[in-house]
């Protein structure tokens, strides 16, 4: 099968599947949408999370959609991979997003394009009673954030257009502050504006089609849109904007359409981070808009950045770890067998990797095709293990750590180059006493060591005559490897 289209084509059949909770009684945006959210991630482990849909926001028509590719079947499904074996689902996703890499496929304009079936100009728009936008942190966030806006922009020198989800805050009814972090596209893109004293025109794009969001909210090395396309070997559908020659997905839920003005910096923030913590407010840029395009029954689309667990961090623990098999197999790095990445650090901020050894340095190699690229140079802590342990079980992980890692030989510290909003180091400038550093700990076995167990044979005569002992049936918690 193949990838679904847009994303309400998804969302109809995470109902059907009964994945998907209708929220039908009213809410409030400004605390309630955010806190039953944390609730129900706080309440239910990753895969057991639904996605839901609020709709019945007070005082706005339009719906809110989240957690939708929140857990890793439904990030499959969002592909067309309906798999229920874990095993089985995430060969298929590796191989999907290889070929999403290897077999680009340039979008294409089209005539047609649901996304502008409604058409909002100049004074006619107004987002704040448009979108219904929560609020994230209630009583400690600015205000409203945009949190699942793709924004596309153009590099000013080299025309290449990319898209990256920002934090957006909503600051009036035509007026939204952008935080694009040091490293990003966007970033670089509004420093060249900014140098040549020119606006820089962007698009934010709400509700994308899932082969959109997945390079959207991950650091690609290509255009995000051509890697939409590859998935299934078709070109995306692309419409152009009103008020520029920036292309979107034809099938987004909602455009909104601007322009950064050179050199104008006004205050972003506080905002509740997806490193847990309340980030201060600093000066950043801002967009104007000047249009909003969006298709009828239009739905809004969030991630909850928050302390974990949270959708953000689900959706990436979901996917990431697909995104750094392609960027150590472009780094020619072999023998990757899993990778992980656990929720509890954001699906971001360690890094599993379990590989068949081939030299003594094959762990380190690992580790710094990850740091030396731009998707995962910003990753805290890497561990490598061998391919017989499970590192998805802490248990396994834990003991691989313990009997192989002599710390002082095979642990590696390197500094700087991470998250401004890291809380290890301190957010304001008053508080970075330090640089954030980052750790890559070698666990795999340094010499093939005798395991102090019986004989294979004994366990296999044992297991025969399990029924006679009268203890209870066994169960598979753990695998005996020889
Ligand atoms: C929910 C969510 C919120 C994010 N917010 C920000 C943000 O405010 N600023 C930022 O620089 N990156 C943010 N990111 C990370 C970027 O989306 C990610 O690094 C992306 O790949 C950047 O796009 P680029 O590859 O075009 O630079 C966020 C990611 C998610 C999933």
């Amino acid at each position: 099968m193949e990838s679904f289209k847009s994303m309400r084509d998804f969302m109809e059949v995470l109902d059907r599947e009964g994945e998907l909770v209708r929220i039908s009684c009213a809410v409030d945006k400004d605390w309630e949408i955010s806190t039953i959210a944390r609730q129900m991630c706080f309440s239910y482990k990753l895969d057991q999370r639904p996605a839901l849909l609020f709709e019945n926001i007070r005082g706005f028509s339009m719906p809110l959609l989240l957690n939708e590719t929140a857990t890793p079947k439904r990030a499959a499904m969002a592909l067309g991979i309906f798999v229920d074996d874990p095993a089985e689902r995430r060969k298929l996703m590796r191989e999907k997003f290889w070929r999403a890499y290897e077999n680009r496929v340039s979008p294409k304009l089209v005539e047609k394009a649901p996304c502008k079936e409604n058409i909002l100009m100049g004074d006619e728009v107004d987002l704040t009673r448009l979108l219904p936008v929560p609020i994230w942190t209630p009583g400690k966030d600015a205000g409203p954030y945009i949190t699942a806006g793709g924004t596309v922009s153009r590099d000013p020198e080299t025309g290449e257009q990319s898209i990256g989800n920002y934090r957006l805050q909503l600051k009036g009814k035509n007026k939204l502050g952008i935080y694009a972090g040091d490293g990003q596209d966007t970033f670089y893109h509004w420093r060249k504006a900014f140098a040549l004293n020119k606006p820089l025109p962007v698009a934010v794009v709400i509700g994308p089609p899932p082969t959109v969001l997945f390079p959207q909210i991950y650091r690609v090395p290509f255009d995000e849109l051509s890697i939409a396309g590859g998935f299934d070997g078709k070109p995306l559908p692309v419409a152009k904007c009103e008020t520029s020659d920036l292309l979107v997905p034809a099938y987004a839920e909602i455009v909104i359409e601007g322009e950064i003005p050179p050199n104008v910096f006004e205050e972003e923030g506080p905002f509740g981070e997806a490193f847990g913590v309340i980030s201060p407010q600093r000066p950043r840029p801002i967009i104007n808009v000047k249009a909003v395009t969006f298709r009828h029954n239009p739905i809004y689309h969030a991630f909850m950045s928050s302390y974990v667990p949270g959708t953000a961090s689900a959706t990436r623990a979901s996917i990431k770890p697909y995104f750094v098999y392609n960027t150590l197999r472009m780094a020619g790095v072999p023998e990757i067998r899993d990778i992980y990445l656990p929720e509890a650090a954001t699906g971001t901020q360690i890094l599993i990797v379990s590989i068949k050894k081939m030299w003594a340095f094959h762990p380190r190699h690992v580790m710094f095709a990850i740091w030396g690229s731009k998707a995962s140079h910003d990753c805290k802590f890497i561990i490598v293990t061998d391919e017989d342990v499970n590192i998805r079980d802490p248990f396994e992980l834990n003991r691989a750590i313990f009997m192989n890692v002599n710390p002082a030989r095979d642990v590696v510290i390197i500094e700087g180059g991470s998250w401004t909003i890291d809380p290890s180091v301190g957010m304001s400038t008053e508080q970075r006493a330090t640089t954030a550093t980052k750790m890559g700990i070698d666990a795999t076995r340094p010499y093939k060591y005798d395991i102090a167990l019986p004989e294979e044979e004994h366990f296999r005569k044992v297991k025969e005559r399990w029924s006679e002992y009268g203890i209870k049936p066994l169960e598979r918690i753990l695998e005996i490897l020889f």
